[in-house]
């Protein structure tokens, strides 16, 4: 792989073997000429609808105050320590969906979202640490951050967000636009705004064992096939009335000792997990469809491309979009494995698709999962 600017000049490899999860990487202009990608007022646009999921943290006399959105009113641009916090802009811009998609060096199935923070002078989230690596891109302004590798995580008691009792950083930087740093899981950091400033967040996903396993539970408790029905044709006269049988224990213990689960449903569960839209995303189709004849005309002539809110995973013959799963056949795995990694398909490629695959492509675009190009 070829060795990237934005990584500082390193190739993903090198930097996926010395820096990830291990320790943090400055980079100095990695995106050169980095302008914004949203001015303030698209941000605070996006800020105040109920489906985006945004924070407001200000902090008066040292002390701090977070609201949750959405947020109506921002407090005055001549205040200082505010900052506006806005989760998930790629599902509602292209250009931010685009700047997320340059680190695909990285799974998609491990991409969360791009964050992106307003902060006036002195504004901050306070010292923290987060339990995810995170590329931390200065968009707009300077933003002074101070990290440290203390063991020492211990938080504040009481307070509406997380902040460090003990914080003690040992190395410190000014980013300036274009400039990035990246931090491994609970790496402490505190980034304070110099003058007002913008931060893009880029950040990943690592569910924990416990969260997987109880969806993994909730899944396979849609496909097992457990048939018949408890029966004691040879029941003695209970003794103890109240004492469970010990013969209806095992009779049910071999019962469900029965339920068994193989790799293909852990895909299909993981496939299924992972590509589920969050709870706040909503698709909208077109206004106006056009029929499936004339939607596969004109796909045919421009192509196709998955909707920013889209998600589109494959593992083997499984195919999974927006948390539903389909096992397809080689040739139209092909097709669609070529739609979720490009997160498009020309022309040529749509005309040459099967009438199954074209039958799932006009359903998509009537729901709002894919758009014409
Ligand atoms: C920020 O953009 O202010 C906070 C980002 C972070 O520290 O994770
Ligand atoms: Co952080």
């Amino acid at each position: 792989m070829q060795k990237l600017q934005l990584l500082g000049g390193i190739t993903p490899a090198q930097f996926l073997r010395d820096y990830w999860h291990k320790k943090p990487l400055l980079i100095r202009n990695a995106i050169p000429g980095f302008k914004p990608l949203l001015s303030l007022g698209d941000l605070a646009s996006l800020a105040s609808q109920n489906h985006v999921e945004s924070r407001l943290i200000v902090k008066t006399d040292g002390s701090w105050d977070m609201l949750h959105g959405p947020i109506e009113a921002l407090p005055p641009h001549d205040q200082r320590e505010w900052t506006m916090l806005v989760q998930g802009v790629n599902l509602y811009n292209e250009a931010a969906e685009a700047l997320l998609r340059q680190f695909r060096f990285i799974p998609d199935a491990r991409l969360d979202d791009l964050m992106i923070s307003y902060a006036t002078d002195g504004g901050g989230v306070g010292p923290h640490f987060d339990s995810y690596d995170v590329f931390l891109l200065q968009a707009q302004g300077r933003r002074r951050w101070k990290i440290s590798a203390q063991k020492d995580l211990t938080l504040v008691e009481g307070l509406p967000l997380k902040i460090l009792a003990n914080f003690e950083p040992d190395e410190e930087f000014v980013l300036e636009p274009g400039d990035m740093l990246y931090l491994p899981p609970h790496y402490a950091h505190d980034g304070v705004a110099e003058g007002e400033c913008m931060t893009y967040s880029v950040g990943f996903r690592s569910p924990s064992f416990q969260e997987l396993g109880e969806n993994f539970l909730q899944f396979m408790a849609d496909s097992i096939d457990l048939p018949g029905r408890y029966a004691d044709p040879g029941l003695t006269p209970a003794k103890n009335p109240a004492e469970i049988p010990r013969e209806m224990l095992s009779t049910i213990a071999e019962e469900l000792n029965k339920v068994r689960f193989t790799e293909d449903d852990i895909t299909i569960f993981l496939g299924e997990y992972l590509s589920e839209p969050k709870h706040n995303v909503f698709f909208t189709g077109p206004e106006n469809p056009l029929t499936m004849g004339r939607f596969v005309s004109a796909a045919g002539k421009k192509g196709v491309a998955l909707s920013p809110k889209t998600l589109m995973l494959y593992r083997g013959k499984n195919l999974f979009i927006n948390g539903e799963s389909f096992a397809v056949s080689r040739t139209d795995k092909a097709v669609l494995a070529a739609l979720a990694d490009e997160r498009a398909l020309d022309g040529e490629a749509v005309a040459g698709a099967s009438e199954d695959v074209l039958e799932a492509l006009y359903a998509w675009y009537t729901d709002g999962w894919i758009v014409l190009r």
